[in-house]
């Protein structure tokens, strides 16, 4: 039996996103002053979530023939992810391109979001086993926890 306190991996990364849809639509209702707010969020929240899963989740993904499969694209979206995050960065919030590069970030996070929900949530699920699962939730968190402050250093370079 798992402890109270333990999650598995796939609810934490599944809790992860929709807090990150969240930040998503504030971010559609926001006004100039704000929405630079809700990026500092967003690129606070995917970047910490993409690292983890890099560094966590994937790495696990290699040891199946049946999520091994999934990585290289889930990585090639990652990827895409960071350059958008990047290239909003270089603007000012006032700018008629942040908007729309913000609009380009939720649907390009979205597709992967669904990648992740509804194919490779159900190939691990297939062979990994709760045990499993579990531990790497534990070790999801404490990686998390690890580069949290380089990510927050990151944000205000
Ligand atoms: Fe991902
Ligand atoms: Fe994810």
């Amino acid at each position: 039996m798992a402890k109270a306190t333990s999650k598995d991996i796939l609810s934490l990364i599944e809790a992860e996103h929709r807090q990150v849809e969240q930040l998503f639509a504030e971010a559609e209702k926001a006004d100039n002053k704000k929405l630079y707010e809700c990026f500092n969020q967003i690129f606070k929240a995917l970047t910490l979530h993409a690292r983890t899963e890099e560094l966590v989740f994937y790495p696990a993904m290699q040891e199946y023939e049946e999520t091994k499969k999934y990585i290289e694209e889930a990585e090639k979206e990652h990827e895409e992810a960071k350059v958008i995050l990047e290239e909003i960065k270089e603007l000012k919030p006032g700018e008629s391109e942040f908007q729309k590069k913000i609009n380009e970030l939720q649907k390009a996070v979205q597709h992967h979001v669904r990648e992740e929900e509804n194919k490779i949530f159900n190939a691990v699920r297939k062979c990994m086993n709760d045990e499993q699962l579990t531990n790497l939730g534990r070790e999801f968190q404490e990686t998390k926890a690890k580069l949290e402050p380089a990510v927050k250093a990151a944000m205000t370079e």
